[in-house]
């Protein structure tokens, strides 16, 4: 045995590691499990939604075959990516189920594309605030993250521009509809202008998609990949449409870089859950998630009225929110001289909680913002932790 004096230092983490944040969302999500806590924090979606009997009777069906327990190809069940495909090409984008790939989750998706695309010191682009596991993967890549920023509630394109003049970044990452955490959505033309700089000046665009079907009113909006097909990544996911403990999402790919990321993905986990995969392709083929997409929609859309109503009489004068279209979250702002971040131990005393803005920024943060869900509870539930956290603010103005 060495004397302490005589051992060597171990190799520390990597620095690409030590550039990764601890997702607060999930540090607070710790702190707010006791049961009389009204949680606002994290993303998630209501449980009594999620079709028990409809799920479980596929999984039955798919039982029915010993290969859904067998180990299988890295690119997925090939009955859920012809309806991926086949839903993608009914909604304007023409789609071929070899153009996809099966992911665990849509996070999976991201780190396959960062492995495929990425070099350390690499730049890329995201929106300013950007969903925060993707600032946490691009981090681990070892990627200069660049934010563009938003004029009030517009992406600056001028902005976009100039970023991709002076950093010739290797692709823009936007989550393009009902966005994580601002609820916002690129408008039709904004959506060409991106596509458009994509193309001009050559970087690619990641498309991250997991609330497109969460719409709860105004009119679908085509995917980037319609205006730019060649420069467009395009992430999906069940998570948020039918249960995100299925861990089944997609990378819809161009044909250039599918076989690197067919190896990121036979690297990362051979494949995603074949039982899994094959449950969700009978649920699917069944019509039920129709169904309970449905009721999803109407029970979300009821929800968000109710947090946007109660916000206008429990948030401090000269608090600014937004009422997405569709989605979880309401993007708000408190009044000039507060800080979301400085008023949440103020509120949790009330037992509610929300996500300070200030984590989702890759630059200097807005700390007047906080992200609030309005997905989890019903109605009566919202008010009352809407409520609470209007006393909450209170004790802090
Ligand atoms: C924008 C965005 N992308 C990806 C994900 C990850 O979803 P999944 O459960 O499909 O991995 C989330 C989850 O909240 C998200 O908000």
């Amino acid at each position: 045995m060495p004397s302490p004096e005589t051992l060597v230092a171990l190799p520390g983490r990597s620095e690409r590691a030590g550039s990764a944040k601890t997702s607060p969302v999930r540090d607070l999500l710790a702190l707010t499990e006791r049961p009389e806590v009204i949680s606002f924090a994290g993303g998630l979606p209501a449980p009594e939604l999620f079709d028990l009997d409809g799920i479980r009777a596929s999984f039955d069906e798919a039982l029915g075959a010993p290969a859904v327990l067998q180990y299988s190809t890295s690119e997925g069940n090939p009955a859920l990516r012809e309806i991926v495909a086949g839903q993608y090409t009914a909604n304007g984008l023409p789609t071929d189920a070899g153009d996809l790939i099966i992911t665990t989750g849509s996070q999976q998706g991201l780190g396959l594309l960062s492995t495929a695309l990425l070099d350390p010191g690499d730049v890329i682009l995201v929106e300013e605030p950007c969903y925060l596991a993707a600032l946490q993967t691009f981090a681990l890549a070892g990627a200069r993250v660049v934010g563009v920023p938003y004029l009030g509630d517009e992406l600056d394109l001028d902005a976009l521009d100039a970023l991709a003049s002076a950093h010739a970044p290797k692709f823009f990452y936007t989550v393009p509809t009902f966005q994580n955490p601002t609820g916002r959505t690129h408008g039709l033309a904004a959506r060409q202008r991106i596509a458009d700089a994509a193309i001009r000046h050559g970087f690619r665009i990641i498309e991250d998609e997991p609330y497109r079907q969460l719409r709860y009113s105004g009119d679908p909006l085509p995917s980037l990949a319609t205006f730019a097909p060649d420069h467009v990544l395009s992430l999906g996911s069940f998570s948020k449409v039918i249960a995100p403990g299925l861990r089944i999402g997609w990378v819809r790919t161009t044909a250039d870089i599918r076989p690197t990321v067919t190896i990121a993905k036979q690297a990362a986990d051979l494949h995603t859950s074949t039982i899994d995969q094959a449950a969700a392709a009978h649920y699917l083929a069944s019509g039920r998630s129709d169904a309970a997409l449905a009721q999803i929609r109407a029970a979300y859309a009821d929800r968000r009225d109710a947090m946007v109503d109660a916000l206008a009489t429990a948030l401090p004068a000269g608090s600014s929110w937004n009422s997405p279209d569709g989605g979880m979250f309401v993007w708000a702002r408190l009044p000039e001289g507060m800080d979301a971040t400085a008023a949440l131990p103020h509120v949790l005393r009330h037992d509610v909680a929300f996500v300070p803005g200030a984590p989702f920024y890759a630059g200097p943060a807005d700390a007047r913002a906080m992200r609030l869900s309005f997905t989890t509870y019903a109605p009566d539930r919202i008010r009352e932790g809407i409520a609470r956290l209007g006393m909450g603010l209170a004790g802090v103005a």
